[in-house]
C-alpha cells in the first residue's frame, strides 16, 4: 500500500465514533442533548483519536423510534438545534481533521410525514406510490417481523381507504416504494443536500430493506436492487468524490457479498461486520476462541473499494440472530441471565462492561476488533466503559446520556426533564466518567487512546489480509495481517480462557530482524529464523506484535 492512498479511501482506516446528539451533551438545559454539544466536545474527540464522527438521526421526527422515525429530512429537530449548528459542527470536526457522516434512513419514513399523510387519504393521491398498499395483506405478513414484541405483522390497516401499507419496522414507520422513479429522486435530493452541507457519506440503514422493490414491479421497466445500490454509490461519488456508504447489512457473509457488489466491488463501500460481533461474544461466553476462528475463515476478503466496520457494541439490541440457537442460549446464559435483559428473542440490551464484569476481559474484546482488518466504530460511551440503565425501556437501555463528570455533567437542566436517567451503584457517574478518567492513566479511557493510536499508527493494518495461525491453545485466537507488498505483518494473540497460557507460534517465512516488538510497551521477543517463537498470554490476555517496518 502507498500511505497516500490513506487519504483518498480515508474509509479505509477510519476510527468512527457514532453518537447520538440528544443524550450527548445539553447546552441549553432543557434537558435534551444538542448539536452545540457535540460541537463542544470535538476536541474531546479529537484527544481521543476518532477521525470520523457518526451522527444518529437529528431531523424532524415524532421521536417514537429514536429519531429513525423522520417526518422531514431536511430539518434538524427543534430540541436539538438548527442547520446552522450542524454546519458549524461539521466545519468544527473538519478543523480537527474529523469526517461526520450521518444515517441515512430512507427505507421508511413516519407516518407524520407530509408524504405519508397525503398518501392515506385516497387511493389516486399522487403520493399514494411512495408506499406499499395492498387490498390484502400478503401470506407472509406475519414473517420476519423485526419487533416481535411490538408488532404481529408487517402490514398495517389504514383506516380510511381499508388498504394496507407494508411496514417492516414500527407500524409508523411505512415503507417507502423505491420501485417508484420519484422516490428515488427524493433519496438522490437527500443525499445531495446533506453531502453540500459537508457530510463525509451515511450509515445506510436497514439495506437488504431498503434497496429491495418489496415485490413491487415498475410497469414494463427492469428494477434490480443492487443496480440502484450501484447508481447511488455512482451518485455519491460524482458528487464529493471520497464519499463512503456505509451499509446495515446484518447477515451471513455469504449474503453481504451482493451488497458489497460482488466481484466488482462497486456497490456498498463498507458493511458492518456483524458476524464477527456475534461469534466474538460467543467466544467470550465459553472461554473458547474456535467458534471465532470458524467464523473468520468465512469472513469475505475484500478488495481496496470495500472494507468492513467492525464494532463490539452498536446502539441497537447486542443482535445474536446469525448464532444457532444452542449457541444463542450459551450467550444469553453467560451475559443476559435475567430475561428482563433480552429483548426480541434474539438480543441483550446491555452494555459491554456489565455483561463481561472483568476490565481485563472488556479490554480483551476491544482489543481484538481493533486488531482485525476493517475500520472500528465506537458506540459513544464505550470509551469509559460506560453501563447500561435496565430501568430504561427496550433497546433505550444503553442509550443512556453520556456521563462527563461525577455528578453527571450532561445537563444542567431540572433532572426531571431529562432525556433518559443515567444508571446509578457501580454504572453511575460517580463511579464512571470522562473526567476521572481522563487523569487515571489506568482507566478504561486511557486504554481505549492507546488502542486507538496503536490502530492508527499502522494503516497498513487495514490493507492487510487475515490468516488464523494454528496453535493448540482452545482459548486463544492467533492471527497474522500481512499487508501486500512491503513485508509489513502484524500478530496478534488474544485469550479468550480465564487462565494465562504460553502459545507455540510457528510462522515460517515472517522473520524479518528475528525479534517481534510489542506493539504496546515496545519489549522485543526473539524470533528464531525458523518462524518459531514461545509467548505468554495471561487470561484474559492479549499481545500485538509487528514485524517490519512502522514507527519503533
Ligand atoms: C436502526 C434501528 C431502528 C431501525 C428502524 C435500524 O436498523 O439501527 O435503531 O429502529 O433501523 O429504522
Amino acid at each position: 500500500m502507498r500511505t497516500s492512498d490513506t487519504a483518498d479511501l480515508w474509509w479505509r482506516n477510519a476510527v468512527i465514533y457514532c453518537l447520538d446528539p440528544q443524550t450527548y451533551l445539553d447546552t441549553d438545559g432543557n434537558g435534551q442533548g444538542d448539536l452545540q454539544g457535540v460541537i463542544d466536545r470535538i476536541d474531546y474527540l479529537a484527544e481521543l483519536g476518532v477521525t470520523c464522527i457518526w451522527l444518529m438521526p437529528f431531523f424532524e421526527t415524532p421521536d417514537r423510534d429514536d429519531g429513525y422515525d423522520v417526518s422531514d429530512y431536511y430539518v434538524v429537530d427543534r430540541r436539538l438545534g438548527s442547520l446552522g449548528d450542524f454546519v458549524e459542527l461539521v466545519r468544527m470536526a473538519r478543523s480537527r481533521g474529523i469526517r461526520v457522516i450521518i444515517d441515512l434512513v430512507m427505507n421508511h419514513t413516519s407516518d407524520e410525514h407530509p408524504w405519508f399523510k397525503q398518501a392515506r387519504q385516497s387511493p389516486t393521491n399522487r403520493f399514494r406510490d411512495y408506499y406499499v398498499w395492498r387490498k390484502k395483506p400478503p401470506k407472509n405478513a406475519k414473517q420476519n417481523i423485526i419487533f416481535p414484541e411490538v408488532e404481529t405483522s408487517t402490514w398495517a390497516k389504514d383506516d380510511k381507504t381499508g388498504e394496507y401499507y407494508l411496514h417492516h419496522f414500527y407500524s409508523h414507520q411505512p415503507d417507502l416504494n423505491v420501485s417508484n422513479p420519484k422516490v428515488r429522486e427524493e433519496i438522490a435530493k437527500n443525499i445531495g443536500f446533506w453531502l453540500e452541507l459537508g457530510v463525509a457519506g451515511f450509515r445506510v440503514d436497514s439495506v437488504p430493506f431498503l434497496f429491495d422493490n418489496d415485490g413491487v414491479d415498475e410497469a414494463g421497466a427492469h428494477y434490480s436492487a443492487i443496480d440502484y445500490l450501484r447508481e447511488i454509490r455512482e451518485f455519491v461519488a460524482r458528487r464529493s468524490g471520497d464519499g463512503v456508504l456505509l451499509g446495515e447489512v446484518n447477515l451471513h457473509y455469504d449474503e453481504q457479498r451482493k451488497w458489497f457488489g460482488g466481484e466488482a466491488g462497486d456497490g456498498l463501500h463498507m458493511q458492518f461486520d456483524f458476524m464477527t460481533t456475534q461469534h466474538l461474544f460467543l467466544a467470550l461466553a465459553r472461554q473458547d476462541g474456535r467458534p471465532l476462528i470458524k467464523s473468520l475463515k468465512q469472513r469475505l476478503r475484500l478488495g481496496a473499494t470495500n472494507q468492513w466496520a467492525t464494532f463490539v457494541r452498536n446502539h441497537d439490541e447486542l443482535t445474536l440472530d446469525l448464532l444457532t440457537n444452542k449457541e444463542r442460549e450459551d450467550v444469553f446464559a453467560a451475559f443476559g441471565p435475567d430475561p428482563d435483559m433480552r429483548i426480541f428473542g434474539r438480543g441483550i440490551r446491555r452494555r459491554v462492561p456489565p455483561m463481561l464484569e472483568d476490565d481485563a476481559r472488556t479490554r480483551l474484546a476491544y482489543a481484538f476488533i481493533f486488531s482485525l482488518p476493517g475500520s472500528p466504530c465506537l458506540f459513544y460511551g464505550e470509551e469509559i466503559g460506560m453501563g447500561e440503565n435496565l430501568e430504561v425501556e427496550g433497546r433505550h437501555a444503553v442509550r443512556t446520556p453520556m456521563q462527563w463528570s461525577p455528578e453527571g455533567g450532561f445537563s444542567e437542566g431540572d433532572p426531571k426533564r431529562m432525556v433518559r436517567p443515567m444508571p446509578d451503584g457501580d454504572w453511575g457517574p460517580k463511579k464512571v466518567n470522562v473526567e476521572s478518567e481522563r487523569h487515571d492513566p489506568n482507566s478504561m479511557w486511557r486504554f481505549m487512546q492507546r488502542l486507538i493510536r496503536a490502530y492508527r499508527e499502522s494503516p497498513q493494518l487495514a490493507w492487510s489480509s487475515l490468516e488464523l495461525i494454528e496453535q493448540d491453545n482452545p482459548s486463544v485466537v492467533a492471527h497474522v495481517c500481512r499487508a501486500p507488498d512491503d513485508g509489513w505483518a502484524m500478530i496478534a494473540l488474544h485469550n479468550f480462557g480465564e487462565q494465562g497460557t504460553l502459545v507455540e507460534l510457528d510462522l515460517p517465512g515472517t522473520d524479518t530482524d528475528g525479534v517481534l516488538v510489542d506493539r504496546f510497551d515496545g519489549s522485543r521477543l526473539p524470533f528464531a529464523e525458523s518462524g518459531t517463537a514461545r509467548v505468554e498470554v495471561d487470561g484474559y490476555g492479549f499481545r500485538w506484535f509487528t514485524v517490519g517496518q512502522g514507527l519503533p
